[in-house]
């Protein structure tokens, strides 16, 4: 039967870019809350332990509120930074990474309090 390999793949590739699409319409929608984040499951997981519930800080510095740049994020989990140990990619993605910044992102108010390092320059 030669035909039904290239038949069977062409679905295969058509169901794939629906879910493709699914996919990209989830993660375009905006989060009306911090649980809809898909970057909740891997902070709890991960940074939670130090970081504390909603970033609020515990053992290790609130990163709450405040904006990170998802590189500067990614390097600090990467590399580690002071007590803070580096973090390897079996533990976590860096999709999972960014996930945990828009997540973080999404806890902070949209005006940050008045003294701001941001007005610091
Ligand atoms: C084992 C405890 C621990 C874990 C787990 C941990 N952190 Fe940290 N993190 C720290 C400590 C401690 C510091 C402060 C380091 C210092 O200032 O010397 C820190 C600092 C940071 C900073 C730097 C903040 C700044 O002032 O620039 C960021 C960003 C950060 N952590 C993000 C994360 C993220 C994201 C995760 C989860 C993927 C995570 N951390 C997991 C302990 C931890």
């Amino acid at each position: 039967m030669p035909n039904s390999w290239p038949s069977r793949y062409r679905t295969s590739v058509t169901f794939r870019h629906a879910l493709a699409i699914v996919v990209c319409l989830a993660w375009t929608t905006p989060a009306n809350s911090a649980q809809d984040q898909p970057g909740t499951e891997p902070y709890q997981r991960v940074c939670q332990a130090c970081h504390g519930e909603l970033g609020k800080g515990d053992i290790a510095p609130p990163l709450v509120p405040g904006r990170f740049d998802p590189d500067y994020v990614l390097a600090v989990v990467r590399e580690g930074f002071g007590q803070m140990p580096p973090i390897s990619t079996r533990e976590l993605t860096d999709d999972e990474v960014r996930a945990i910044v828009s997540y973080l992102a999404s806890l902070t108010p949209e005006k940050p309090p008045v003294a701001s390092t941001e007005t610091i320059r």
